[in-house]
C-alpha cells in the first residue's frame, strides 16, 4: 500500500504522521511519501505566527469548531511533554479588542479563561470600547514542522523535493492513495474556484517586553485589516494584513507602513522595537475547509484522492482535528481494499 502526500506544510506533515500513527503497526507494507516542491522554512506555515486562534473563521461551522477544538485539546494535552519545547508549543494569554459589542466566539469554552474586559483593562487600549481576554497556546511553525519532519523520517517515511504536475504521474507510478495536502496552489493540480488567497503580510521585530497577544477587530469597516501583534519565543509578530483575491507574495513597502503605524499607534512602546524580518504569505482561504475523499477513474484503475486543503489563516488552529478526519477517511478505504482485517482501534 503505497501513499502519496502532496504538501509538507502543516497539513501535509501532520496528516502523515496520523495515518502513520494509527495504521502502520496495523499494515506494515504501508509506504509513506512525501512530495514538495517548498519544504520547512520555505512554507505558508513556516511564516504564520502559530496562534491557536480561528482568525476571520468564525462562520458557525461546526465541523471546523470541532476540528479546532480536537487540536487545541491535543496539543494542551502535549503541553508538558518533554517534546513541548522542540515542538514550538507554549500557553500564551492577550486580547482581543472591539470598537463595538461582538457576539461570544465559537471557541469560548474551549479556550483557558475567556471572559470579557473589565473596563480598567479597556483604560489600556484607547478606541477600543470591548474586548476579550483568554489563554490560548502557540505552536510555532518554524520549530513545529522540523519536529514533524524528524519523527516521520525516523519513522521510514520518504521525501521527494519535487513539484507534482498531475496526480496522474503519481498514480502511473504505482501510487494507491494520494492526500491533496498543497495548501493555496489552485491552477496547479486542476483549479478550484472556491479556493482564493487571503495575502497576509507581517513584521518581525524584537519587543521582548511585550508579553500578550492583542488582536483588534474592525466589524464595521469590513475590511480585515485590523492591527495584531503576537509575542513569539523569538520575536514578535505585527500584522493585519488580509487581501482576499490577491495573489502577491512580494513584500509591499504601503502595507509595511499600514503595519507599524496602526502596530505603534496600538502600542507606542513598539516604535523602539528592531526591525528583524518582513514575510507576505498566502492564507488557503475557502468558504469551508475541503476533507473529503474523491475516487478518480484513470483507465481501468480506481485512484483514491484524500483532499486536506483551504485552512485560510487558521491552519495550525485546526491542523490536528484535520489529520485525524483525514487518517479515518483513509481507514475507510483500507477497509473497502481489504487491507485491513480488523477495524482499527478505539482512536479512529
Ligand atoms: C501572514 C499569515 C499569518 C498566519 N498566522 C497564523 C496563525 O497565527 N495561526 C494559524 O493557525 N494560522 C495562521 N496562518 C494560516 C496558516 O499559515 C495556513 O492556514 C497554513 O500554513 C496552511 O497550511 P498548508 O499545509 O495547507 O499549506 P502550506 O504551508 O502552504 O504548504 C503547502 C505545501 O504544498 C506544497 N505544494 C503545493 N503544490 C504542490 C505541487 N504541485 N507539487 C509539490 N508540492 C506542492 C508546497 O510546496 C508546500 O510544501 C497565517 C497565514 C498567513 C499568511
Ligand atoms: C488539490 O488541491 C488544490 C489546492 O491546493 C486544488 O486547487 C486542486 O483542485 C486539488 N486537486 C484536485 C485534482 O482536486
Ligand atoms: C496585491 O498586493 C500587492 C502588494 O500589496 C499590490 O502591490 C498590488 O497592487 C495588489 N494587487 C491587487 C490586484 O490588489
Amino acid at each position: 500500500m503505497r501513499v502519496a502526500i502532496i504538501g509538507a506544510g502543516v497539513i501535509g506533515l501532520s496528516s502523515a504522521l496520523c495515518i502513520q500513527e494509527q495504521f502502520q503497526s496495523l499494515l506494515p507494507s504501508l509506504e509513506l511519501e512525501i512530495y514538495a516542491d517548498h519544504f520547512t522554512p520555505h512554507t505558508t506555515s513556516d511564516g504564520a505566527a502559530g496562534l491557536w486562534q480561528p482568525y476571520l473563521s468564525d462562520r458557525g461551522n461546526l465541523q471546523e469548531t470541532l476540528w479546532n477544538k480536537e487540536t487545541f485539546d491535543y496539543l494542551l494535552g502535549q503541553l508538558h511533554s518533554p517534546a513541548a519545547k522542540e515542538m514550538g508549543l507554549f500557553l500564551i494569554s492577550g486580547y482581543n479588542l472591539f470598537t463595538e459589542p461582538a457576539p461570544d466566539p465559537s471557541w469560548k469554552n474551549i479556550v483557558l479563561g475567556f471572559r470579557n474586559l473589565t473596563p480598567k483593562e479597556l483604560e489600556l487600549f484607547p478606541g477600543y470600547s470591548h474586548g476579550w481576554f483568554n489563554t490560548a497556546l502557540m505552536l510555532e511553525g518554524r520549530s513545529y514542522l522540523p519536529w514533524l519532519t524528524n519523527r516521520l523520517t525516523q519513522r521510514g517515511v520518504k521525501f521527494f523535493h519535487k513539484k507534482v504536475e498531475s496526480f496522474q504521474e503519481l498514480f502511473s507510478q504505482g501510487v494507491d492513495v494520494v492526500l491533496n495536502c498543497s495548501g493555496m496552489r489552485s491552477g496547479d493540480l486542476q483549479p478550484d474556484p472556491e479556493l482564493q488567497p487571503g495575502r497576509g503580510q507581517i513584521i518581525r521585530v524584537l519587543a521582548p517586553w511585550v508579553k500578550h497577544f492583542i488582536i483588534t477587530h474592525d466589524l464595521k469597516s469590513g475590511i480585515y485589516n485590523s492591527p495584531y501583534v503576537i509575542p513569539g519565543s523569538e520575536f514578535t509578530v505585527l500584522g493585519g494584513i488580509y487581501q482576499h483575491g490577491n495573489w502577491s507574495e512580494e513584500n509591499s513597502a504601503k502595507d509595511h507602513k499600514s503595519i507599524w503605524d496602526s502596530c505603534c499607534q496600538l502600542l507606542p512602546a513598539l516604535q523602539k522595537a528592531k526591525i528583524v524580518g518582513e514575510w507576505s504569505g498566502l492564507r488557503p482561504a475557502r468558504p469551508s475547509v475541503r476533507l473529503e475523499r474523491e475516487s478518480i477513474r484513470l483507465g481501468n484503475v480506481q485512484a483514491e484522492v484524500l483532499h486536506n486543503y483551504g485552512h485560510g489563516g487558521f491552519g495550525i488552529t485546526i491542523h490536528w482535528g484535520c489529520a485525524m478526519a483525514a487518517a479515518r477517511l483513509f481507514g475507510t478505504i483500507l477497509q473497502e481494499k481489504k487491507q485491513l482485517a480488523t477495524p482499527p482501534g478505539p482512536r479512529l
